[in-house]
């Protein structure tokens, strides 16, 4: 098992989820749409690639796409139509399929550059989104008839609509996308499931845009982090693995997991890196060590390692709008002072001192729902009327990046 801190894993750098395998997997085979939900950084992805490479292995065809970097309607189907092409699939002759896609790409590019000047020959071909997305929608739940079970695997859903959302016509535009895409769904009934996650929950997405009829027969499955002693193992079995050979006593094993505060495998993998590569001079003369451990705990604050928290930062800008993104932030910068956290009427006055003029209940309201928006993505816990930052590693960096 390598020490991997950032990309999804999968095969013998993964460790552990068996109970979460064998759910999905469950829910796949009965051809069940499956929604991975879970906070920021706690494994999604990399059970997504799991579960498709055992279920590669079983002999299903697995086709995955990654939609983060898709900027529009067009490059969206562009980015499925390839997606089919690079798996197993067996695929009828799609010519008239990608000469579609391929004329509403150019169509749709065409309208954005019109005003430059630019005239686009778009020919004879007829280009518009029905057409283009028409002849997918048509064809992909026939491939669900090949001898092979398939399954089709799209992350980062919300990042892409996220984008569409910001462009003019946004909330049409992503109606549009997700009615097409629930319409595919249902025409591949149970013989092609779908699985969806992404590093933004596809459900807070939807809620926040009123668009939740678009993915109610999608099967919620939840992945949380390890229990202790998952993660005690967990640690085991990075310090046993090549190129490491790291005597790591139980002891120290359960004082990383208590300096990160919340056991997700990220954090796991961060702290050992910080622990394996902790230079000579800060070592204990017993390294490795319980005094160790907050020496490595530390380095992991320091400028050269922001890069592994810069994403929780951001991906708060893709999912809120500016106020809310003002009044989230002041929420965390507060809160990650006070490790044992604040409850909800403080929270109130916190954001009430900064718009002394809104109305008190309206805000309320707007609170509650961005504490939700929170917890729910793994910034906070919350524990009766108390919310605290989650880890105490976020909270610190927090601390020092924004306090
Ligand atoms: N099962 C696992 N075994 C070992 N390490 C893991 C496992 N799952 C996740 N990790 C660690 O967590 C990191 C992030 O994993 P992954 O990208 O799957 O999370 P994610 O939930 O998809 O994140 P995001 O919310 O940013 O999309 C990996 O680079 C790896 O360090
Ligand atoms: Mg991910």
């Amino acid at each position: 098992m390598l020490n991997i801190t950032g990309s999804p894993v999968e095969g013998d750098n993964f460790f552990g989820r068996e109970e979460e395998l064998g759910r999905l997997r469950r829910a796949l085979e009965a051809g069940n749409h499956v929604l991975l939900l879970g906070p920021r950084r706690v494994g999604k992805s990399s059970l997504v690639a799991e579960i498709s490479r055992l279920l590669s292995n079983d002999g299903w065809s697995v086709v995955t796409l990654d939609v983060q970097h898709v900027a529009d309607e067009a490059a969206f189907l562009h980015e499925l139509l390839d997606s089919l092409k690079r798996s197993d699939v067996e695929l009828p002759v799609l010519t008239h399929i990608e000469g579609a896609v391929t004329a509403f790409r150019r169509m749709f590019r065409g309208t954005r550059v019109k005003g430059a000047g630019i005239e686009i020959n778009i020919g004879d071909e007829p280009a518009d989104w029905e057409t283009a997305a028409g002849e997918l929608r048509k064809l992909i739940p026939t491939l669900s008839g090949n001898a092979r079970r398939m399954m089709i695997a799209v992350d980062e859903l919300p990042v892409f609509l996220s984008k569409l959302l910001a462009e003019s016509d946004g909330v049409e535009r992503v109606r549009r996308m997700l009615d097409w895409l629930r319409s595919i769904r249902q025409a591949c009934g149970t013989s092609l499931p779908w699985l969806l996650c992404g590093s933004i929950g596809l459900d807070s997405f939807v809620d926040r845009h009123s668009l939740s009829s678009t993915i109610n027969e999608l099967q919620p499955q939840t992945i949380g982090a390890f229990d202790e002693e998952t993660a005690v193992q967990c640690l085991h079995r990075l310090a046993n693995s090549a190129p490491y050979t790291l005597h790591l006593t139980a002891d120290v094993a359960r004082e990383m997991i208590q300096r990160v505060g919340w056991p997700i495998p990220y954090y796991l993998q961060l702290m050992f890196h910080a622990l394996v590569e902790l230079p000579q001079a800060q070592r204990s003369q017993s390294y490795p060590a319980v005094a160790d451990i907050e020496a490595a705990y530390q380095t992991l604050l320091g400028p050269h390692h922001r890069s592994h928290f810069a994403h929780w930062d951001s991906r708060l800008g893709d999912l809120l709008n500016p106020q809310e993104l003002n009044r989230v932030r002041t929420i965390l910068k507060h809160l990650c002072g006070l490790p044992e956290g604040s409850e909800h009427g403080v929270l109130l006055n916190v954001l009430a001192a900064e718009s002394p003029h809104a109305d008190t209940r309206a805000l309320d309201r707007e609170l509650r729902d961005l504490l939700e928006f929170l917890e729910r993505d793994g910034y906070l816990i919350r524990i009766g009327d108390t919310f605290a930052f989650r880890s105490f590693l976020l909270r610190d960096y927090w601390k020092k990046r924004f306090a």
